[in-house]
C-alpha cells in the first residue's frame, strides 16, 4: 500500500485526477472502475476540467460503477446512475455505450450480477478502480464480514451505512433502500490499480484499521493490504489516527519526481 497524505481534499483529488489522466492518455481505451458518494466529487470535477481545458479524451474509455441501490430506477434522482450522469458523465465525452452501472431494477439479480462480471472480464478487466470508504471500512457496498472472495451480488446495508447515506435522501433514513447490488471484494481486488480516497475525521478510524490493522473481514478495505498496487490518498484529518503518518510523508517526499504522480 502506498499512503499519500495531502494538505486537503482538493489537493488529494487533483493528485488522484493526475493518476487517472495519465492512464487515459497512455491507454485511451482504459477501463475505469468508478465510485459514488461525496468523496470522489472533486476528483470528477478535476477530470471535467482536464477534459474541457486540456482535451483529456474519454471517447474510448469504458467504465464500470461499483454499485447501485436495489429498487431505484436508473432515472431516479437518488440512484447512483443519476448521480454519475449528473456529476460526471454528462460533462465529459464518454460514449454512453461504454458506461456500465448496475441496474437496481432487474428481476433476476443473480443472473444479472453474473452478466456484470462477464462484461468486466470481456472488457479486459478494470485498469484503475476508484474507491471511497465507509466509516465502517466498507468498499463499494461490501459491508463488514463480506467475503474477500465475493463477486458482484446483492447485499443488505448496515444500519450505520443507511444512516450515513441518508444525507443523499433528504436526510430521511426511512427511504434509504436497504439492499444494493455491489461488485464483490474479489471483483475489486482484480483491478490492476486501486486508488482509495478518504477525507475527513469521520474516516480516520476506518483508515487506521485499513492501513495498519489486521486484514479482517470486519474491515473490508483492509484486504487492500494484499493488493500489489493500491494507493490510499488522504487529507490530513483522515490520516489523523495513522501511527506511521510521519513515515508515509517521508517516503513520499523522498520519491523521485518521475514517481510522484504514480
Ligand atoms: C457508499 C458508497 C461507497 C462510498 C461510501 C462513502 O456506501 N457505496 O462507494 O465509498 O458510501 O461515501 P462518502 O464518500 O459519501 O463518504
Amino acid at each position: 500500500m502506498e499512503v499519500i497524505i495531502n494538505s486537503d481534499a482538493r489537493v488529494a483529488s487533483e493528485r488522484a485526477a493526475r493518476v487517472v489522466a495519465r492512464l487515459v492518455r497512455e491507454k485511451p481505451d482504459a477501463v475505469l472502475g468508478l465510485a459514488t458518494g461525496s468523496t470522489p466529487l472533486m476528483l470528477y470535477e478535476e477530470l471535467i476540467r482536464l477534459h474541457a481545458q486540456e482535451g483529456l479524451d474519454f471517447s474510448r474509455v469504458t467504465s464500470f460503477n461499483l454499485d447501485e441501490y436495489v429498487g431505484l430506477d436508473s432515472d431516479h434522482k437518488w440512484s447512483y446512475n443519476h448521480f454519475m450522469w449528473d456529476k460526471f458523465f454528462s460533462r465529459i465525452n464518454i460514449n454512453p455505450d461504454n458506461v456500465n452501472i448496475p441496474d437496481g431494477m432487474v428481476t433476476d439479480i443473480p443472473a444479472y450480477c453474473d452478466a456484470y462480471e462477464r462484461q468486466i472480464a470481456q472488457s479486459g478487466g478494470v485498469d484503475l478502480q476508484i474507491l471511497g470508504i465507509g466509516a465502517d471500512g466498507h468498499i463499494g457496498f461490501n459491508e463488514p464480514t463480506s467475503s474477500f472472495a465475493s463477486r458482484t451480488r446483492i447485499k443488505t446495508l448496515t444500519r450505520r451505512t443507511v444512516a450515513d447515506n441518508a444525507c443523499f435522501f433528504d436526510d430521511d433514513e426511512a427511504i434509504v433502500p436497504r439492499h444494493c447490488i455491489t461488485m464483490g471484494i474479489g471483483t475489486i481486488m482484480e483491478s490492476r490499480t486501486i486508488l482509495l480516497l478518504a477525507f475527513g475525521e469521520n474516516k480516520a478510524d476506518a483508515i487506521a484499521a485499513t492501513v495498519e490493522g489486521p486484514v479482517a473481514a470486519m474491515v473490508p478495505a483492509s484486504i487492500l493490504q494484499h493488493h500489489a498496487d493500491a494507493k490510499i490518498i488522504l487529507d490530513e484529518s483522515a490520516s489523523a489516527r495513522l501511527q506511521l503518518a510521519a513515515y508515509y510523508r517521508w517516503v513520499y517526499e523522498g520519491k523521485p519526481e518521475w514517481q510522484q504522480d504514480a
